[in-house]
């Protein structure tokens, strides 16, 4: 099989690839089970790119029982060795309000109880990678060169706070949030970016903001609702086609 250029996993609203044409669908089953759903396979700006939806293409697994090592494992397993990993977000720092893209360079993880690693089973090797810059930092450059070159505002860098969910967070955890460092809030950016490394995968995440974060933003009692996220991530989708067709052409040229 062919190598695929870019694999691509869509988070909340994102739940195909319009653009990617001779499209085939595979549902491997690899050794942690089977992923949220089928991957997609298909020609994108004239390379072999793979996309799977997170959260199912119906949206029906929450976040905490996403089996986040089948999908990274069967993406890898399908040829894919660089994943962009597309998450909805909410915004915390004044630099990500809604609709804002945004490709965060650092994660604190709030999850619990999920299965974050690949040793996580008797017998298997005890891992210890190196995650002090939890997003492979060549691929990053890719996605803010592609944004500069296909003219679509992409903020660099930022902290990715990764919550529980599936409830939104409370204002005081958001404030907490702040404290610690949190520009963006969002439920699946772990363990996935840790996982990515373990299995040698490149992973960078291109945030999509949908809302501020509870009390985030210039009216603090505003309530979240599921219509302004979808709302919000429709319209900041409009950059993700330019973006990743000036990625893919990008990489045509290195060869
Ligand atoms: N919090 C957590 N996850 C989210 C949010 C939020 O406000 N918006 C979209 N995903």
């Amino acid at each position: 099989m062919s190598d695929i250029a870019l694999a691509i996993i869509g988070g909340t609203g994102l739940y195909k690839l319009a653009a990617l044409e001779h499209v085939e669908s595979h549902q491997p089953v690899t050794r942690y089970g089977a992923p949220s759903g089928p991957v997609r396979i298909g020609t994108l700006a004239g390379r072999r790119v793979a996309f799977l939806a997170r959260h199912g293409e119906g949206h029906s697994v929450p976040p905490h029982k996403i089996n986040y090592r089948a999908n990274l494992a069967a993406l890898k397993a399908l040829g894919a060795g660089r994943v962009l990993a597309l998450n909805t977000v909410g915004g915390i720092g004044e630099r990500f309000g809604p609709r804002v893209l945004a490709c965060p360079d650092q994660v604190i993880d709030y999850t619990w109880g999920r299965v974050s690693t690949l040793c996580e089973e008797q017998g298997t090797d005890v891992l210890h990678v190196d995650f002090g810059d939890p997003y492979t930092p060549s691929l990053r450059a890719e996605i803010l060169r592609a944004a500069a070159k296909a003219n679509v505002a992409v903020v660099d860098g930022g902290c990715y706070g990764a919550t529980q969910g599936p409830r939104l967070e409370t204002k005081a955890e958001i404030a907490r949030m702040r404290r610690d460092g949190c520009d963006l809030v969002g439920m699946t950016g772990m363990p996935e970016a840790g996982l990515a490394r373990e299995l040698g995968l490149d992973y960078a995440c291109l945030a999509i903001v949908a809302n501020w974060a509870a009390g985030a933003g210039p009216d603090p009692d505003e309530q979240i609702t599921l219509a302004e996220v979808l709302a919000n991530v429709d319209a900041a989708s409009a950059g993700l086609a330019p973006l990743l067709d000036a990625m893919l052409v990008d990489a045509t040229q290195r060869g």
